[in-house]
């Protein structure tokens, strides 16, 4: 296998804890940056010596900087999260397909996400929010295990302020915790949606998007107009390894996004 796009070089310009296990990293390319990203695009991650892992771009942190959001989970995701300011990464990509958000403009757009899940929405919630008045309801629901688990806690206010609905659960609360309690799939009831005029985005554990989905086919929703962003190890992130494969679909290439009227069959055979 050969892979197709050197690394470009870096640097990690700051990072952000979001929780005990989840840091936020500011890239800035420290040579040739990258082609610009579409919410929902990953890119490849590599820490030199220990490994490449495709991560989704959380957002744009400057004119050429990526923000990624990433959980310590095992050897590269580890290395990622402990890097500190100045040390240098390679970044390939951007790869896959995209939330193309601004399919729903006339309609109501309702993200749902479960855990970091939250971080690859967050371009395509931040895009419609900055172009607010195509849609006539931008709602986010979030679950999470507990409220310290939240990711991007701190910009909830804000979102509210620009024109989302924002809603949170969480499984397990603490004593400090005043909200909901409960699977996130508990919030779509209270949303007063309007299944026919609705797009809906899903990230997050693969049982919470097909739970997710589901509570959605069952208020009506068309299983065409719900897209959510399906995870597989990773290599070569230019469908020619084929280590993403699942089903007649190459994730890298044909993902992390797909339509539900087309991963729905393809979850049914496999559980992660
Ligand atoms: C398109 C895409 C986008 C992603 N975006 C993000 C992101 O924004 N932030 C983030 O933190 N992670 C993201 N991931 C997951 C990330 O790539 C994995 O956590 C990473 O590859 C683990 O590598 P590691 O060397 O740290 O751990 P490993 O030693 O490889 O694995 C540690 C543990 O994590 C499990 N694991 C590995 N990969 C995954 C996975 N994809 N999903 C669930 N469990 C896994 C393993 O089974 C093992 O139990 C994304 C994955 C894909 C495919
Ligand atoms: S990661 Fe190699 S084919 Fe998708």
């Amino acid at each position: 296998m050969t892979i197709s796009q050197a690394p470009a070089p870096y640097r990690v310009s700051s990072r952000l804890d979001e929780t005990h296990d989840t840091v936020t990293l500011t890239l800035e390319p420290a040579g040739e940056p990258i082609a610009d990203f579409r919410p929902g695009q990953f890119t490849m991650l590599y820490a030199f010596g220990i490994g490449e892992i495709p991560v989704s771009v959380s957002g744009r942190a400057g004119p050429q900087a990526l923000a990624q959001t990433i959980r310590a989970v095992g050897a590269v995701t580890n290395a990622l999260c402990a890097m500190p300011a100045g040390q240098v990464i390679g970044v390939r990509g951007p790869f896959g397909t995209t939330w193309d958000e601004a399919d729903a403009a006339g309609r109501d757009l309702l993200l749902v996400a479960g855990g970091i899940g939250l971080a690859p929405l967050r371009p395509a919630l931040l895009a419609a929010l900055s172009e607010r008045q195509h849609y006539r309801r931008v709602i986010l629901l979030i679950g999470a295990r507990s409220p310290a688990e939240l990711v991007f806690a701190r910009e909830l206010d804000a979102w509210r302020e620009s024109g989302a609905e924002v809603m949170v659960t969480v499984d397990r609360a603490d004593a400090s915790w005043q909200g909901n309690v409960g699977v996130v799939t508990q919030l779509i009831g209270r949303t007063g949606l309007d299944p026919p005029h609705t797009t809906a985005l899903i990230c997050g554990p693969e049982v919470m998007m097909r739970l997710t989905a589901r509570s959605l086919l069952a208020v009506g929703m068309s299983a065409a107009s719900i897209r959510l962003s399906l995870e597989r190890n990773m290599q070569c992130g230019v469908a020619e390894c084929g280590h993403c494969q699942l089903g007649p679909l190459l994730l890298c290439r044909d993902g992390p996004v797909v339509s539900y009227q087309i991963a729905e069959p393809l979850l049914a055979t496999r559980e992660l």
